[in-house]
């Protein structure tokens, strides 16, 4: 080919390329006029209206902002709901890493509320710290359950969470030994599929044991519990990020086999009522616990969150009225800071009390009633590694509960997309393209690991406070940051009431 030609083709390409350029130009020009148009004629936003097409720059900007503060400009400590410290604990814990750390601690010890654990002078010399000892819930029933796992899967329902997420669960929490509580969306086959225990919760929509008007059907209960790895039934009245409203799954979420499951109609927003219309107060409420415990022959309690009022104290009076063998076999306090799949965002934010009070509270209301070695506490509300168990343990539950925690094991990466059905990680997705990237066996050893690697590191913390056990942490063992370079027992804030801590769980 001759210089000529090879000219002849550099000028056809340049007047392509500028031909291109042109055209880009002319329809981005357009673009921007039309964006222009739609700005100036809306009514809706102001800064639209007076600033077109810039105006839109805002909210792109907001919303790239958050992903950037995620993963660039914040700091390791300072994110909510979990700073990136405490998602890296728990992803290299599920990773089966060994969670040591090097050089020094960025956990800031100064700023008050901060919590610390109380070392013993002479430690135990056992290389090994002991292990939590068993404990029985619900003595009086047909079937008691008996277990000795501290930290187990808080409720999270089938519709929440995908199929590949409950499977994995599943097999995690059989391979870790602790139980999964099906949360309040019925029992599906992959909740029965790994074989783990599982506690049954009965929402205020009683999902999977409803009859036509939507009230506890109690053949459907009798067959439920007749499966075998159900071996407690847990009443929901509420949950810890959305106290006074009942579940919510977004009409995208309701599959046909969610909805069948469920008893629903698919495609259509799944929305609980605020409470159970059997159970007005106290006494409604013993008279339910008792009428599931007779069906099912199983340990039965219920999960609140606790608010203003003292009506705990109205059903422990209620409770000694009827006899202990009439108590519920074990209460689960939720947190404000408790998760969700979708709640309202003021009563996720402003509702309810935080952990930190309602724990002590529930506790020292059952020992003077002298009901505490009777009733097992279940704690929950942002307790997603051992320091957070370890401290549930020194208030003075018996048991910890995660949903969250666990969902990082999973593979979450908090990308606050759970009630969109676009989770990125597809544990709470429905898209078959988004489900691809969660392998159920290789998540459900994660969910094992991450489970041995917080009971492992509970009972470091026991044994360096000097507690036989994990379960015979007090609260003497936690001290709380004043902020001004002074601390406080967590005892001398929540004092027990009566002599001294009661005899509780441990062996029980
Ligand atoms: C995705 C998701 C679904 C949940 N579904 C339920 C539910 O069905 N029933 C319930 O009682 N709580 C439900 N919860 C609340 C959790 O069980 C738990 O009480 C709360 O999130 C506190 O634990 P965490 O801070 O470890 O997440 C859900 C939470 C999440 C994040």
């Amino acid at each position: 080919m001759g210089t000529e030609s090879h000219i002849h083709w550099l000028l056809y390409l340049l007047e392509l390329l500028s031909a291109l350029f042109v055209f880009i130009l002319g329809t981005a020009a357009l673009a921007v006029a039309v964006l222009a148009v739609v700005d100036l004629t809306q009514r809706r936003d102001a800064v639209r209206r007076n600033y077109p097409v810039l105006g839109r720059l805002r909210g792109v900007l907001e919303h790239l902002g958050r992903f950037f503060r995620h993963y660039v400009s914040a700091l390791d400590r300072e994110e909510l709901p979990f700073n990136r410290a405490e998602r890296r604990w728990v992803h290299r814990a599920a990773a089966g890493e060994r969670p040591v750390a090097a050089f020094g601690s960025t956990r800031d010890l100064r700023p008050a509320g901060t919590v610390y654990f109380v070392n013993a002078p002479f430690p135990a010399p056992e290389a090994e710290p002991p292990e939590p000892s068993p404990v029985t819930v619900g003595p009086h029933c047909a079937r008691p359950y008996r277990t000795a796992g501290v930290f187990h899967a808080s409720g999270m329902s089938y519709g929440a969470l995908s199929r590949p997420a409950v499977l994995a669960l599943s097999h995690g929490a059989r391979m870790a030994g602790c139980w999964l509580n099906t949360g309040e969306g019925g029992l599906a086959p992959a909740h029965l599929d790994g074989g783990c225990d599982l506690v049954f919760q009965i929402g205020t929509a009683k999902y999977g044991v409803r009859d036509a008007e939507g009230r506890l059907d109690p053949q459907a209960l009798r067959r439920l519990a007749a499966h075998a790895p159900v071996r407690m039934v847990e009443i929901k009245l509420a949950q810890g990020a959305k106290p006074g409203r009942g579940g919510i799954l977004p009409a995208a979420k309701v599959t046909p086999e969610i909805a069948a499951i469920r008893g629903i109609p698919p495609w259509r927003d799944a929305v609980s009522p605020a409470r159970h219309p059997e159970i007005a107060g106290p006494a409604d409420l013993l008279d339910m616990v008792a009428r599931v415990r007779d069906l099912t022959g199983l340990p039965t309690g219920f999960k609140t969150v606790l608010g203003g009022d003292r009506w705990l104290d109205a059903l422990c009076e209620e409770i000694l009225r009827r006899g202990a063998a009439h108590a519920p076999d074990f209460i689960t306090v939720d947190g404000a800071e408790g998760g969700s799949g979708a709640a309202p965002a003021s009563l996720m934010d402003a509702v309810g009390l935080p952990i930190r009070e309602a724990l002590p509270l529930a506790v020292d209301t059952l020992i003077a009633a002298g009901l505490r070695g009777r009733v097992r506490v279940i704690a929950s509300g942002r307790l997603v590694t051992p320091v957070g168990v370890a401290w549930a343990l020194c208030a003075g539950a018996d048991f910890v509960c995660s949903a969250r925690g666990f969902m990082f094991a999973l593979g979450c990466i908090q990308a606050m997309r759970c009630d969109r059905n676009t989770c990125p990680t597809g544990v709470t997705t429905h898209d078959p393209r988004r489900q691809r990237g969660l392998d159920p066996r290789d998540k459900a050893l994660r969910v094992r690991d991450y489970v041995r690697a917080v009971e492992r590191e509970v009972r470091l913390i026991a044994h360096a406070c000097g507690a036989r056990e994990p379960r015979a942490l007090e609260r003497r063992h936690v001290r709380v940051s004043l902020g001004d370079g002074r601390s406080v027992s967590f005892e001398q804030l929540f004092p027990y009431p009566g002599a001294g801590p009661p005899a509780t769980a441990a062996g029980g």
